[in-house]
């Protein structure tokens, strides 16, 4: 006897005795000799038909199985003689594990994606969100073994963290302090006392500690949960989800392009080839055009375009936008689906934005006006990457953090790089969560995310 996931039993050439399979039964038919039972264990999309004939010693406890409830079975691998699967099991015997009762709310029938974040806790046992979570499974490895063949260093970036690196201020504090008994002066705390002898957030980015190490190790990257207090209740917003961060030395902003549709074009192409099943599901019941689309990605180049450019074909177009663009504003994300989505129908790389909306750490260009800072923009989801090459010059990164108003002492440490060493480099995020709507047509972040966290929502 031995125990098999369901993925290899369906993937066998041949027959096989003595198997056992663990799992959770999907349905359930009697006649009056045998019941047909399918059991799913999460390792593939199939489930697998097991035959339990009316000779079992506990054939009459087997009709309490219901929809939910698990079970492990230990019978031969047969060939089905029915159709619709080349595999089922011919049970020997059936062991009840445990029987889940009729409220068990994922009865056969389609829910909404709405009523199924209500039961995060249960959705990836249908369907479409156990296929979501295997794909996440599987392109996190793919991102480890990309990097990994490069000759990428894969770094551990602190999540608790003293400084704001996107400059935006949109961040969760961290603190021990006892709010509901501290004193406050002059309306703040006395983060002198707190438990790092200064205020501490959780990260929004891991970029400024992979930059150091980058600078000793070479060309490193992040993979990690970051987080965002930004108050953007859309549908490509979390203020938790995971970001891939290259950084890579004696590299301009050109390489930085170049990895960043190398590294969308090789995910993709994982995806389509080692998650095959998974997919075809998203391309019948969630988006039709699925697989031709991720498949024109990973084998066309990418558009690559000036900031100013795109504002001119934004400017021109006829397009009702809600927010007016022109040179100096950030795009929304109106206009980034604009250009992917409608004008190109591809993937765009946008660079050389203005520099006053950009932060302190990009590198400033010749025309002094703009930084060699680059987002990578999709169909249907407008920013996938944002990066840059960074600003390597001591004297220019002093002035750019002057302008920005950022105090410098407490950037200390990233100046060192600057002094000790420096040399050309560049790097990129990657958001794991959209890049998931993306390869899956899911429309809603909160879909990729095992349990989301939005505005509002920290259930589960
Ligand atoms: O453009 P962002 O803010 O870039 C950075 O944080 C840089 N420090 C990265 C770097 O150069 N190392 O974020 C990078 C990406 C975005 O393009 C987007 O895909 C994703 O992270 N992202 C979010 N994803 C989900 N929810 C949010 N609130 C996100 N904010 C950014
Ligand atoms: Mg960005």
């Amino acid at each position: 006897m031995k125990k098999y996931k369901i993925l290899s039993l369906l993937d066998s050439d041949v027959p096989l005795e003595g198997v056992i399979v663990n799992g959770w039964v999907r349905t359930k038919r009697d006649s009056s000799d045998f019941s047909f039972i399918e059991v799913n264990d999460g390792s593939c999309l199939k489930n697998i038909q097991i035959i339990a004939e009316n000779n079992l010693s506990n054939y009459n406890d087997l009709k309490k199985i219901t929809t939910g409830s698990a079970v492990t079975i230990c019978g031969d691998l047969i060939e089905s003689k029915g159709s619709g699967q080349k595999w089922e099991i011919s049970a020997k015997k059936v062991d009840i594990i445990s029987i889940a009762p009729d409220s068990y709310p994922l009865q056969k029938k389609r829910h909404t994606d709405e009523y199924l974040r209500t039961i995060a806790h249960l959705r990836p046992r249908t369907n479409k969100y156990g296929a979501v979570f295997r794909i996440r499974s599987e392109l996190s490895f793919a991102i480890h073994k990309f990097f990994r063949d490069k000759g990428f260093k894969y770094i551990h970036t602190p999540i608790i963290t003293g400084s704001d690196c996107e400059g935006a201020g949109e961040m969760f504090k961290v603190t021990a302090i006892n709010t509901e008994k501290a004193i406050k002066t002059n309306g703040q705390f006395d983060y002198s006392q707190d438990f790092f002898g200064k205020p501490a957030n959780l990260t929004v980015s891991g970029q400024l500690s992979a930059e150091m190490f980058a600078l000793a190790l070479g060309d490193v990257y992040t993979f990690g949960p970051t987080f965002r207090a930004e108050n953007s209740n859309t549908r490509r917003h979390a203020a938790e989800f995971w970001m891939i961060e290259p950084e890579m030395v004696f590299c301009d902003i050109k390489g930085d392009m170049d990895l960043g549709e190398e590294t969308i074009k090789y995910l993709i192409s994982y995806a389509l080839k080692e998650c095959k099943e998974d997919l075809e599901l998203f391309g019948k019941y969630v988006d039709k055009e699925l697989i031709g689309n991720l498949e024109n990605i990973s084998s066309s180049d990418f558009i690559r375009l000036p900031y100013e450019e795109a504002v001119k074909i934004l400017t021109k177009s006829e397009e009702k936008f809600e927010y007016e663009i022109s040179f100096g504003k950030d795009l929304q994300s109106e206009h980034e689906n604009y250009l992917a989505g409608q004008y190109f129908k591809k993937p765009v790389i946008l660079y050389n934005y203005p520099k006053n909306i950009k932060p302190f750490y990009m590198r400033v260009n010749e025309d002094n006006n703009t930084v060699a800072a680059m987002d990578i923009l999709v169909p249907g989801i407008g920013e996938l990457i944002g990066g840059s090459q960074r600003e390597e010059r001591l004297e220019m990164l002093e002035l750019r953090m002057d302008e920005c108003g950022l105090l410098k002492e407490n950037y200390w440490w990233y100046l060192d790089s600057r002094r000790f060493g420096t040399v050309p480099h560049s790097g990129f995020g990657l958001g794991f969560e959209r890049l998931l709507m993306l390869v899956t047509g899911i429309k809603n972040i909160r879909d990729v995310l095992p349990f989301p966290r939005t505005p509002g929502n920290i259930e589960f």
